[in-house]
């Protein structure tokens, strides 16, 4: 039997991420989605593309759970985007609200499943993920740091005019701002990019990576990014559905794991079968375990603002 992969949010990176995941014929996949035909039109012509890309996944849609019964992986996109008028604690609410009742029909349905929240705020929506589940947390966790990896990646390989394949990038922290990417671990074929760039340039590459979601929206003008967000979470789950024991920064609930207890967090992790299977720690300099306790302050104080609200 084909492993089985529910998405929650038919939207762009609920849809992509499907397309992803069925090319690349992991998995079946159900999409889900309150709107009315959106995951099932979505599913449908993702169906009709199969003869074309040569893949035999199946790909159904559905507005209910039931279709998503028994699934291995959870993956959650649902959210809604600032609207005109809204307050930013008016958007965490409802995005809050909304995270809370599809994780719950998440556990319901699929009990054993893995749970990747891709939905921001991402480290508090896993959280809220996590207590709405009561799932364990090595079955919890967030798409942030293989996207701001790979953000880091390409602008290392643009840099250096290099192939991306050559490129491996570590990062630690909270998903954007926050991000604490570490350039001494970060290397190209092996060598690390501080032997092969001036500081002001790898600062101007971070600066950029962490920026890099708010360059795409300035550049969309409406709507956010996808493809590389897709991207990052199917190569979560291929490395789950796989057993592969692959070491990807992920959002991780810590207890103790570089002096930090009771977030979520982007720390090194190995995903295989049974989800987050070990967290890598390592050594950090001063000015980077500063860095790391100034993003964990910025997803306390979210946290903090999210149980005053709901
Ligand atoms: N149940 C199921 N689906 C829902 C629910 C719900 N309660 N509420 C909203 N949705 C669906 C919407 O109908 C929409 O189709 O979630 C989808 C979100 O899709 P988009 O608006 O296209 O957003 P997208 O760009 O896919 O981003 C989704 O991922 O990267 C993050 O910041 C991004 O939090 C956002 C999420």
């Amino acid at each position: 039997m084909n492993k089985k992969v529910t998405v929650i949010g038919a939207g762009n990176v609920g849809a992509t991420t499907a397309q992803r995941l069925a090319e690349k014929e992991l998995c079946d996949v159900v999409l889900v989605d309150i709107a009315e035909g959106l995951p099932q039109g979505k599913a449908l012509d993702l169906q009709e593309a199969a003869p074309i890309e040569k893949h035999d996944a199946a790909v159904t849609g559905s507005n209910g759970y039931e279709a998503s019964a028994g699934s291995d992986i959870v993956i959650i996109t649902a959210g809604i985007p600032r609207k005109p008028g809204m307050s930013r604690d008016d958007l965490l609410k409802t995005n809050t609200d909304i995270m809370t009742s599809v994780s719950a029909e998440a556990a319901k349905h699929s009990p054993g499943s893995i749970l990747i929240i891709v939905s921001n705020p991402l480290d508090a929506m896993c959280h809220v993920a996590m207590e709405t589940s009561g799932f364990p947390k090595h079955r919890v966790m967030g798409m942030a740091g293989v996207l701001d990896s790979a953000r880091f990646r390409t602008f290392i390989a643009m840099e250096l005019n290099v192939s991306v394949e050559n490129t491996h990038a570590f990062v630690l922290g909270g998903h954007g701002d926050t991000m604490v990417p570490l350039p001494r671990f970060s290397t190209v074929a092996g060598i690390p990019i501080t032997e092969l760039m001036a500081k002001e340039r790898i600062d101007a590459l971070v600066d950029r990576t962490r920026k890099g979601g708010g360059e795409i929206v300035g550049l969309l003008k409406s709507g956010s990014a996808f493809y590389a967000p897709a991207s990052a979470a199917a190569e979560m789950a291929e490395a789950i559905l796989k057993d592969k024991k692959k070491i990807l920064p992920c959002a991780a609930y810590l207890e103790g794991e570089y002096g930090i207890s009771d977030i979520f967090m982007g720390v090194p992790v190995k995903l295989g079968t049974k989800g987050i299977e070990d967290i890598i720690e390592i050594e950090l300099s001063e000015s980077e375990r500063s860095d790391l306790n100034g993003s964990a302050d910025a997803v306390r104080s979210l946290m903090k603002e999210i149980r005053q609200l709901v």
